[in-house]
């Protein structure tokens, strides 16, 4: 009955979530209406895939809720929404709209005020990924970062992030010896923590770890991490081309929608140093976009994606052979992909010897 009831309230939140989104998207369309009458209309979306898309986030709620009803989590976690924070940042996310539709009509795509420092960064980061204002350099996008997430995926993101858990937990196995507090986990690109926070549910005395390049979006992590329980999460800012971490430190290694945004030799520095820092035996999980070759029914919702929002590393992305990246950095296995939703994810493990 209460199992029920849970199940009932999760679904009522999933699609309370999805509506908000919706509206929010909406009124967005009818804004910019309202300030470019004269604008081509947007592209009606195909009914298939509209019927296509509904089947995958009904498939990503049901596997959510199984995982929590198997124990994977906690059910709570399906519960774990900031709430407060999102109500706090709308305001913002809605003045912040007509500057993100400048930049996108006039093709700026470094476009940084003065007060941010861009100075020391890798050049492929510094642009206004999604056009977001500040680019991943500002305290306000760290800010309106979740929100614009959630929204985007009409509310299923951290369903989507939550996909990481269940193969991290069965790859921890391997260490079934170590005491939990032993355990060392990293989310490279950890980025506001909302991965982390899953995993900390998960495993609350295992030792956390996160890097990312942003100190913004670091400050907004630790805020975020700030009310969980269990040892602090050890948060340092730095460059998965370079992980600041010894070899064989981490029993696993989880990395949430970043390889889309890098350009293609990035990304087998990116998997090459996770190996690096990864123990004979651990497992790596990447959660990021689906691809061609996973989804081939999406493929015109790709370059959509590609064209309106600014990701520049994405065209490139959509068909990199990320199997063969994991070989060729040393995982000898790798386990069938699995899709849900709008994300993929890989699984590999570094061998023994
Ligand atoms: C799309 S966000 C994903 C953030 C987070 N993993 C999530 O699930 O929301 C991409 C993140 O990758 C970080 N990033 C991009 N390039 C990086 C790099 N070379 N090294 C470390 N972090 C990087 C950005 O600062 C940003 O926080």
């Amino acid at each position: 009955m209460v199992a029920t009831l849970t199940k009932l309230t999760y679904q009522t939140l999933q699609q309370g979530k999805s509506y908000l989104s919706f509206a929010h998207k909406m009124l967005s369309i009818q804004a910019r209406k309202a300030l470019k009458p004269n604008e081509l209309p947007t592209i009606p979306v195909p009914p298939q895939l509209i019927t296509e898309l509904q089947q995958r986030v009904d498939k990503l709620q049901a596997v959510d809720w199984q995982d929590a009803e198997n124990g994977v989590y906690p059910t709570s976690l399906l519960f774990d929404e900031p709430w407060v924070d999102y109500l706090r940042q709308y305001p913002s996310l809605v003045v912040d709209m007509p500057s993100i539709w400048q930049r996108a009509d006039s093709k700026r795509y470094q476009d940084f005020d003065r007060t941010i420092e861009t100075d020391g960064y890798p050049s492929y980061y510094v642009q206004n990924f999604h056009h977001q204002t500040g680019g991943y350099l500002s305290d306000m996008s760290a800010n309106l970062y979740d929100l614009q997430v959630e929204i985007l995926f009409g509310g299923s993101a951290d369903a989507m992030r939550r996909r990481i858990l269940a193969p991290l937990q069965a790859g921890l196995k391997a260490f079934s010896d170590v005491p939990a507090k032993q355990i060392r986990i990293l989310d490279a690109a950890c980025g506001t923590a909302r991965t982390l926070r899953g995993v900390r549910a998960m495993l609350p005395q295992a030792s956390l770890f996160g890097v990312d390049l942003s100190g913004a979006y670091l400050r907004k992590a630790n805020e975020q991490l700030a009310d969980m329980p269990g040892e602090l999460v050890q948060l340092l800012q730095g460059n998965i081309e370079e992980l600041p971490y010894v070899d064989n430190y981490f029993h696993a290694v989880t990395c949430v929608f970043l390889f889309h945004e890098l350009p293609p030799a990035v990304r087998q520095k990116a998997i090459d140093e996770c190996y690096r820092v990864l123990k004979p035996g651990g497992t790596f999980v990447i959660c990021d976009s689906i691809q061609i070759s996973d989804s081939p029914q999406m493929e015109a919702m790709m370059h959509m994606f590609h064209e309106t929002f600014h990701e520049p590393y994405y065209r490139s992305y959509m068909d990199d052979n990320l199997v063969e990246r994991l070989h060729k950095a040393g995982f000898t296995e790798v386990l069938p992909t699995e899709v849900h939703f709008m994300s993929k994810y890989l699984v590999a493990k570094k061998p023994l010897s």
